[in-house]
């Protein structure tokens, strides 16, 4: 399967109003609603954003910011300031997404000047998920294609969602991936072409219905051999298999969509059961952190982390691999006590000799916290994208990109070739 794109340098973007869809989405402490990490605004301000200014593009960015009814579901305005900061130039954040105004402050734009609109998402027309064709009549993407002159997108982490902002823009506009997308891609052909076996996954992380479907995809096409398991996906396994884990693990599964996701979750374990690792003993977070067997299972208090025997388990599983993909947390890792397996076991893949690529869930934060990034052939900035982009599916977005290269022409470069 070959992929190929158009980047930014097949643009002629001087002078060009451009639009740029980032994934700034960023850790957002629930109590103050400020930014707790800031390693997306980085990636991406960093990259595309800062070449795009200085190639003398009048850059206009979006983005999402967490999901409707979620604690980290705000505004841009904070990430406006961050960018400015990066750049080291104003960043003016305008907060609407469409609007006779928004056309206005785009006009206004001078070449090279960089300017941010509101979370995409506040607009409910954003969440819906259809093919691209439909997607292209949103009220949202003619509006904003009738401002600009040419579309880039950049958010590879929601490269597996098929939303307007996402892949509505390719028909309506000369349309070209951003340096992320370039850069994560090429870091996750490194895995599929060298094809090092047993590939195993550290699975953790609180999107459960992304997560199932995506182990299903892993271990049919023979991507994964071993999946080892954390996080609320463990717990929602641990249901899928028959266990009772508690009022307040039962209650945090049910808000996420446990009564939709439960069916494929036993299907999945019914098919590939002896692939499927999940804990044998978990962290209740009682007045101080208790490791119980499963079987001592229920608890009232929440199950908040893997406990010490699955994770000696799990890092005897991962002396044996040659290709690692990590993602997301195994338990509450803001918490110092409930972060012991996702340190523990991000400390075993750091010390193999295999392929590692970690992403997802913010774990970058603890990879840095721990020193461990250049132990890891790849860092992403991607979550559940990630696992989609590996179970070598064609991704909305990366379908989108390439209907875009036939569409609009260029000298396309070769960025994915597996
Ligand atoms: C992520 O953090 O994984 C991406 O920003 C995608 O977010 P979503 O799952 O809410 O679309």
């Amino acid at each position: 399967m070959k992929n190929s794109f158009l980047t930014i340098d097949d643009l002629q973007v001087k002078g060009k109003k451009v639009l740029v869809r980032v994934d700034i989405n960023s850790p957002i402490d629930p109590v103050t609603k400020k930014i707790t990490d800031d390693e997306r605004l980085q990636l991406h301000t960093g990259t595309t954003i800062k070449e795009l200014s200085e190639m003398g593009a009048r850059v206009i960015v979006i983005s999402h910011q967490g999901r409707p009814g979620d604690s980290d579901f705000i505004s841009l305005a904070e990430h406006a300031e961050y960018m400015s900061r990066q750049l080291g130039k104003p960043v003016k954040f305008v907060d609407e997404i469409f609007s006779s105004h928004v056309k206005e402050e785009i006009n206004k734009l001078k070449d090279g000047e960089v300017m941010l609109l509101e979370n995409v998402r506040f607009y409910a027309e954003e969440s819906i998920e259809r093919p691209a064709d439909a997607l292209t009549k949103v009220h949202l993407v003619r509006s904003l294609a009738s401002y600009v002159d040419c579309f880039v997108n950049d958010a590879f982490a929601t490269i597996h969602r098929s939303q307007p902002s996402l892949v509505g823009f390719g028909e309506l506009l000369p349309t070209a991936a951003g340096r992320v997308i370039e850069l994560e891609l090429k870091a996750l052909n490194g895995v599929l072409q060298a094809g090092r076996k047993p590939a195993v996954f550290v699975l953790g992380g609180a999107k459960v219905d992304d997560s199932i479907k995506a182990i299903g995809k892993l271990l049919a096409n023979g991507t994964a051999d071993t999946i080892l398991t954390g996080g609320l996906l463990a717990n929602a396994l641990l249901v899928a298999k028959g266990y009772d884990v508690g009022p307040k693990t039962m209650e945090v599964l049910k808000g996420k969509g446990l009564d939709k996701f439960l069916p494929l979750a036993k299907e999945v374990l019914k098919e590939y059961d002896s692939q499927i690792e999940t804990p044998v003993d978990v962290a209740i977070m009682d007045a101080t952190r208790k490791d119980i067997h499963v079987s001592e299972l229920p608890n009232p208090y929440p199950i908040a982390d893997i406990g010490r025997e699955t994770v000696g388990r799990y890092c005897k599983i991962l002396e044996q691999a040659k290709t690692v993909v990590l993602n997301s947390p195994l338990g509450i890792y803001e918490n110092k006590e409930y972060a012991y397996g996702t340190m523990r076991v991000l400390n075993c893949v750091a010390s193999l000799k295999a392929y590692k690529v970690v992403g997802g869930g913010h774990i970058d934060d603890v990879v840095n916290s721990l020193g461990l990034r250049d132990k890891f052939n790849h860092v992403s900035s991607g979550g559940r994208a990630i696992l989609y982009y590996l179970s070598k599916e064609k991704l909305p977005v990366v379908q989108m990109l390439e209907r875009a290269k036939d569409k609009w022409g260029g000298k396309a470069k070769q960025l994915a070739d597996f």
